[in-house]
Parts: C-alpha cells; sequence; structure tokens
C-alpha cells in the first residue's frame, strides 16, 4: 500500500476540456485551425467540449466530493497570449487564477502543464516549432506562467509528450497542425522543443514568487520483458531505450527526449543511426536542454513484448490471441507499466510521477441511469496494483494522476472516445459519475488498500491433479475421468494434494503454474491463515481393479514419533462406483490384543478380517488403527489427512516385480484399535440425501464432509478457511466457471455466496 504522501490525482488538459466563451479575449490554436478544416472524426470541434471553463466550480465540487487530491491540468497558451507573444489576456489571467483558488479552497493541489498542444495559431503563422525563436516565444510564455500564478501553485510540467507533438503533428500528421513534414525538419522540430523545454524551466524558476518544482511529461510505449527472466528483461531495456522503430515513425522513442533533459546528452545510438538527419547540435543546446529537474513525469498507457531472441538479440513477440483492449483498441498490459516504471527511475534517479495513465471504454447510461464502468475498475486496479508492486520494491514513485476526470474531446477522435471517470452528456453538459471513480475515491481512502492485490484472492483455485501406478489399479482414471495419463495401473488421483508424493499444480487462476505446497507456504491468508505447516488434507479418487492390501494407519501422536514427524492418517470414503454385492474390510475380529497379535503371526486371516457388504453411495470414516481394505472392483473417494504413512498388515501373499511387498506387522499390532468399531457404527449410506443442499456427512477434529447433488440451482455461503471440492458426477457451473467430473478445486478463504447450477454430484470437505 502506499503511504499518506502518496499523490492520488486526476489529468486534463485545457483544450481538451474548457471550451470557449465569445468574450474570452483567447486567440486561436492550431487545433481550432485543423478543426476548422474538417480534419478529424464527425467535424467535430472543441468550442464547448465540456465547457469546463463555465462549469468548473461544479467540477472541482465533485472531485473534491470523490476525495481527490490533486489535478493536474494545462494552461493553453493561445487563451493567456492571444498572438503566443506579447500582449497578456487579462481574463485568462483571471480565470485561471480564479481556477487555482477554487481548486484549493477544495483542498485539491494544482500541477500546471504548461503546454498540453494549444499551440498557438498566430505563431504557426510564423513556423511554429520549426522557428527556433519558438524557444524564446515559449519562454516568454512561462515567464508570464510564473509571474501570474507561481504565487498560487508550486509544481508545473513544462511540456506534455513531445513525441505526439513532433510526430502526429509533424511527421504523420494526425494532430494539429496536420503535417507532414521531412525526416530532417521533424529532428529540428524534436530539438526547438528540447531547447524551449530547458528555457521554460529557467524562466519559470527565474520568475516565480516562491520555490516551484517543475518536471516534464513524455511518453511512450513501454518494451516489457515476454517472460521475467533477465535476458528478457535486458532484451525489453535495450529495446525500451533503443532505436528500433523504422525511420517514419522515429518520434515514439523514450531516450531521444528524455536523456538530453534528464542526463544531458541526446543517446549514442540514437546520434549514430540519425546522424544524416539531424541539425546543429551545439555544447550550448546540450545545456539549455539539461535544466535541474524535481521530479519526471511519464505518461503510460500500454506496452510490447520483446524478449531475447536465439541469437542474443532482442525479438518483438506478437500478443496473445484475444488479448485485452480499450474502445479504442489499445492493449491492457498493466506488466508493461510496473517495468516501465522500473526501467525510467533505474535510468534517469529521479522522482516519478505517472502523469497520465488510463482507457477509453465503451460508456453508456444504464437502466437505472448510472454508467457501469467495470473494465476501467479492471484496468485501474490492474495498473495501479502494478504500479505498488514497484513501490514496494522501493522504487522512488511520488503520484499518479488518473487520465482523466471529465469524458472530453479526444483531439483527432473528436468525442468518440470516452476516457472519464465522470461521464458527460456532451447534448446536455450533465455529468454522471461513473462507477470507476467511486472505486478511485477508494483508492485514495486507503492508499490503494482495496487494490485486488492487497485483497485474498476471490477466484476459485482449480488444481491439475497428480495420478500414480498401482499393483491393483485400472483403467477408470483415464477412460471415466479423462485424466491425461497413460498406463492401465492407474490406483490413485491426488486430486487435492499438497504432499510431496503428489503436489498438485494450480490452473486457470492467478496462481496457475504454481505447486499448493507453495501457495499455502506463500499464501497463507487464501486459506484463512491457519496454523499448519502443511495444507492439513489430501483428496483422493481411487480405482481399485484388485483388492488393496490390508492395512492400518498411525494417529497423529504415534506417526510423529515413528514417522519422522508425519502426520497420522484419519481418512474416509465415498463409494463413487463398486460392482454388485461388493464387499470392503474394515475392523477385525481380535477381542484383545493377545489374540490380535496370534491371528496375524499365525495367518489366521479368514478369522481376523471383517469384510461387509457396501453398495454406492456409502459413507466409511476410517480412524487410525482401523483395519481396512478396498476390494476389487470399487471406486471411491478418500479424504484424509495429509499424510502418506501406511502400515500393510497383509498382501494376501502377492508378488510384486517378482517379490512379496513390506509388511508392517509390528507397527500393525502397535496401532490397531481393540476391539474394533462395530459393523453399524462403520458404514452408513448417504445415497439419497435432500437435492440442492450442503449435506453434512461427517465431522472430525480432521475435516468436515459434506455431499452436495445440484440439480437446477442451488447457493450456500462459503465461511470456513478454504473448502475443497471434487465433481465426481455430471457438470454445471460454480461462480460462472463451468465444471465437470473429474475437477478438483479449491474455493479460498473469504469466498462468500457460492452459486452452483447443473445436474452434478459434488463431494466437498473443510477443516
Ligand atoms: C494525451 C491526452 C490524451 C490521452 C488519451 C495522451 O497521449 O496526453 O491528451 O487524451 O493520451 O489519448
Amino acid at each position: 500500500m502506499f503511504d499518506d504522501k502518496f499523490v492520488w490525482g486526476v489529468a486534463s488538459s485545457a483544450y481538451q476540456v474548457e471550451g470557449t466563451d465569445p468574450d474570452d479575449g483567447r486567440g486561436k490554436t492550431v487545433w481550432d485551425t485543423f478543426t476548422e478544416q474538417g480534419r478529424i472524426f464527425q467535424n467535430q470541434n472543441a468550442y464547448t467540449s465540456c465547457d469546463n471553463m463555465h462549469h468548473y466550480k461544479d467540477d472541482y465540487a465533485l472531485m473534491k466530493n470523490l476525495g481527490i487530491k490533486a489535478y493536474r491540468f494545462s494552461l493553453n497558451w493561445a487563451r493567456i497570449l492571444p498572438e503566443g507573444t506579447g500582449r497578456v489576456n487579462e481574463k485568462a489571467v483571471s480565470m485561471y487564477r480564479d481556477m487555482i483558488l477554487t481548486m484549493k479552497e477544495n483542498g485539491i493541489t494544482p500541477y500546471i502543464t504548461l503546454f498540453h498542444w494549444e499551440f498557438p495559431q498566430a505563431l504557426q503563422e510564423k513556423g511554429g516549432w520549426l522557428n527556433e525563436e519558438v524557444v524564446d516565444w515559449f519562454g516568454e510564455y512561462a515567464k508570464v506562467v510564473a509571474e501570474n500564478f507561481s504565487d498560487i501553485c508550486e509544481d508545473f510540467i513544462t511540456i506534455n509528450e513531445p513525441q505526439c507533438v513532433v510526430g502526429l503533428g509533424h511527421l504523420s500528421g494526425v494532430h494539429a497542425p496536420g503535417l507532414k513534414l521531412s525526416v530532417p525538419e521533424t529532428f529540428q522540430i524534436a530539438h526547438n522543443l528540447l531547447k524551449a523545454h530547458g528555457q521554460a524551466v529557467i524562466n519559470l524558476r527565474k520568475y516565480a514568487k516562491q520555490k516551484i518544482r517543475i518536471g516534464f511529461a513524455p511518453t511512450g510505449g513501454v518494451a516489457y520483458p515476454y517472460t521475467d527472466s533477465a535476458e528478457d528483461i535486458e532484451a525489453a531495456r535495450k529495446v525500451y531505450f533503443g532505436f528500433y522503430n523504422p525511420m517514419d515513425n522515429w518520434t515514439w522513442n523514450i531516450s531521444w527526449f528524455s536523456d538530453p533533459v534528464f542526463l544531458g546528452h541526446y543517446p549514442k545510438e540514437g546520434l549514430e543511426k540519425f546522424k544524416e538527419y539531424l541539425p546543429e547540435i551545439t555544447e550550448a543546446d546540450m545545456q539549455l536542454i539539461h535544466q535541474p529537474l524535481d521530479f519526471m513525469g511519464q505518461n503510460i498507457y500500454n506496452g510490447y513484448y520483446v524478449r531475447q531472441g536465439a541469437d542474443g538479440e532482442p525479438e518483438f513477440v506478437d500478443r496473445e490471441p484475444g488479448f485485452p483492449k480499450t474502445a479504442c483498441n489499445w492493449p491492457v498490459t498493466p506488466k508493461a507499466f510496473y517495468y516501465g516504471i522500473k526501467f525510467l527511475t533505474e535510468r534517469y534517479q529521479l522522482p516519478l510521477y505517472i502523469t497520465e495513465n488510463g482507457m477509453s471504454c465503451h460508456d453508456n447510461v444504464s437502466f437505472d441511469g448510472r454508467v457501469h464502468d467495470n473494465d476501467r475498475i479492471t484496468f485501474l486496479d490492474s495498473y495501479i496494483g502494478a504500479m505498488q508492486r514497484a513501490y514496494d520494491e522501493g522504487v522512488d514513485i511520488r503520484g499518479y494522476f488518473q487520465w482523466t476526470f471529465l469524458d472530453n474531446f479526444e483531439w483527432s477522435e473528436g468525442y468518440k472516445e470516452r476516457f472519464g471517470m465522470i461521464y458527460v452528456d456532451f447534448m446536455t453538459q450533465r455529468r454522471i459519475v461513473k462507477d470507476s471513480a467511486f472505486w478511485y475515491q477508494d483508492v485514495i481512502k486507503t492508499n490503494g488498500g482495496n487494490l485486488s492485490m492487497n485483497q485474498t484472492t476471490k477466484e476459485i483455485l482449480f488444481l491439475d491433479p497428480v495420478c500414480t501406478h498401482n499393483i491393483w489399479g485400472g483403467t477408470r482414471l483415464r477412460e471415466d475421468f479423462h485424466y491425461p495419463v497413460e498406463g492401465d495401473d492407474l490406483g490413485e488421483c491426488w486430486g487435492i494434494s499438497a504432499h510431496p508424493n503428489g503436489d498438485g499444480t494450480l490452473r486457470d487462476c492467478g496462481f496457475s503454474g504454481m505447486k499448493l505446497s507453495e501457495l499455502w507456504k506463500k499464501h497463507p491468508e487464501v486459506f484463512g491463515n491457519v496454523d499448519s505447516d502443511r495444507f492439513p488434507l489430501l483428496i483422493k479418487i481411487i480405482d481399485a481393479k484388485d483388492d488393496l492390501s490390508i492395512q492400518v494407519h498411525p494417529d497423529d501422536d504415534y506417526a510423529k514419533v515413528h514417522e519422522n514427524g508425519s502426520l497420522g492418517k484419519t481418512e474416509c470414503w465415498y463409494i463413487l462406483d463398486c460392482k454388485e454385492n461388493a464387499t470392503i474390510v474394515i475392523g477385525h475380529n481380535a477381542g484383545t490384543k493377545e489374540e490380535l497379535s496370534r491371528m496375524i503371526h499365525e495367518g489366521k486371516w479368514s478369522e481376523f478380517i471383517r469384510e461387509i457388504p457396501i453398495k454406492k453411495g456409502d459413507f466409511l470414516q476410517i480412524d487410525p488403527g482401523t483395519v481396512h481394505a478396498i476390494k476389487g472392483g470399487t471406486l471411491i473417494l478418500e479424504t484424509q489427512q495429509n499424510s502418506d504413512i501406511t502400515y500393510r498388515v497383509y498382501d494376501y501373499g502377492r508378488l510384486s516385480n517378482g517379490k512379496p511387498r513390506e509388511l508392517h506387522i509390528d507397527k500393525s499390532i502397535d496401532v490397531i484399535t481393540v476391539p474394533a468399531k462395530s459393523v453399524a457404527d462403520s458404514v452408513k449410506s448417504v445415497a439419497d440425501l435432500p437435492v440442492n443442499t450442503l449435506n453434512e456427512l461427517y465431522v472430525c477434529k480432521y475435516f468436515h464432509i459434506y455431499k452436495i447433488e445440484v440439480s437446477g440451482k442451488m447457493t450456500f455461503e462459503q465461511n470456513a478457511p478454504f473448502m475443497n471440492m471434487t465433481v465426481t458426477e455430471g457438470n454445471g457451473i460454480v461462480n460462472g466457471q463451468p465444471v465437470k467430473k473429474g475437477d478438483h478445486f479449491i474455493l479460498p478463504n473469504g469466498f462468500g455466496n457460492v452459486e452452483l447450477q447443473g445436474r452434478m454430484q459434488i463431494i466437498a470437505s473443510t477443516i
């Protein structure tokens, strides 16, 4: 979680939200010209947009009500200096001063961006960014900003996304001023822009009325590693700060813009690659660009995979089929956010603010009059969670500005893209607070405490089981349950197990690939922080084609002393299937220990063994000390303590690999309970229990066992530390997850409401 000093904000820009007024005295920007030329979506324009210039008092009140602490917004250069230089429009100054003061009255800290693309048309007519005088023009504007606002604002950002200004505005021409200049001209523009940044820093500090902090807000997709291997991380870092784009796309570059600003030089690799296109670059230029800054900003929206290729060089990797994306088709890549934050802070060593991050959604007003933008919540939750991962690792990240507060004018896309946490009806100027804004309010209030990374998982934890080969095993685990295993001697499926002899692997959840034993150790909260050094239960399906040996298990005390600290084994069986007239061995006929010992030593097996009839749907509890054996043709679901200690008393004289299997006569005699529990107490039929009910079959010190027959729909509350489930018949849906016979899964701690439907039988257990 983040500390109390962390700056939680929202961001916007002047042109995207303000709107205009016939008497506002502003000058035109290049975007006015561009939209008048009809060069954007549906010939839209920003003359009204969110009309924030007439609604800011209400909009800031809304921010305050939602607990927003900081607002990054921009000033419109052409509103303040209608001709770009010279005459100051006092109406603009007083509007912006009132805006800042109103923010502050509402407890919102202002962060001013000087230039978020509101380039004065008057200066465009003098050559715009291509004219080197732009350095002085922007410097003059910075002086005016410092003189008029630095008494009431302490945080300033010079330029937003130089990559877009140069690339979209002057190379591809999709943004104003919509030029398609030559590559050398665009390098000249980039160089002028960086110098203008430097000049602005100088003038902001020179004319500031108090000590101020200044940063820069570049952008760029993040090259992030396909896997977390050291090689892939290195490959991604190399691409992120490298020069892999074709020349007609060269401006999507991090180091070309950030190295001069933060490190004082252009990157060597770039100077080499771009040498034929570069303008004259002097020592004095570099000094001007390299002004001391207080923080770095970065706008991060997404990234692309890179890994180390076979030749050791970075290689680009396609996104997975069906990857998540936003309404404007940008990929959703939270991991890129983590790596971008890490890479930038490592290289530039300045405190970082995420100056923009967010997504456009297909937001719509629902029948209840609200806007349920769940995709945005999922997006922000994963991105802010990724940011917390970096923060927890000690990265110096100071703040986060969500893009954006109000749905607004999305540049060449007009009003097509809704990026806001507040819905705006552009026909009426009505605002509706989307669900994401309330969610973000909680993020702010709890410093990230409500992020899902800080909650225990609510996901169903599916397990891939481990199957074993046994001399008495058969083929039903493969044929009836479809476990992908070979062999005609498949005896046991360890369905939910963290035992070293059969540790299950998690699948289809946030812990996919992890062993259950590892999850138990690393995330005890998933299991309700139960006080136990190991996952306490073990669930198996047993297919006995032939008879199992006659066995007995020790209890905890005996196993601890004689079996190297192991747990004892209390277990129970649910008979999934058996032959007609089937029997099972349970208990024995000895009346005293002496008699027991004699019967065993003298091999009086028919006298000793107690065999009783069973049928499908029977339930048997096998306490330690109970002699037992499954007979051939029986299929059972076994729930037991997490232990693999069995004492074999008798193996019908069979040979395995030509030799008899080991017997454990002395230990067996030690632990067998004499006399045995009565037959009536040993078996009960639970075949016909009420449907759609959590039927308790048995409770002991180690487990609670339940049987559920789903027919249609049912719900119940999962309030135990965790609940194991195995589907033993049929199929259905559990909380949105399709499940079928043979599936094993765990419902974690705090799971809450379990919604089951379909036609299926489930055997469940808790501790
Ligand atoms: C810009 C914003 C824009 C946002 C979403 C950023 O590149 O700074 O002005 O609205 O992305 O496209």
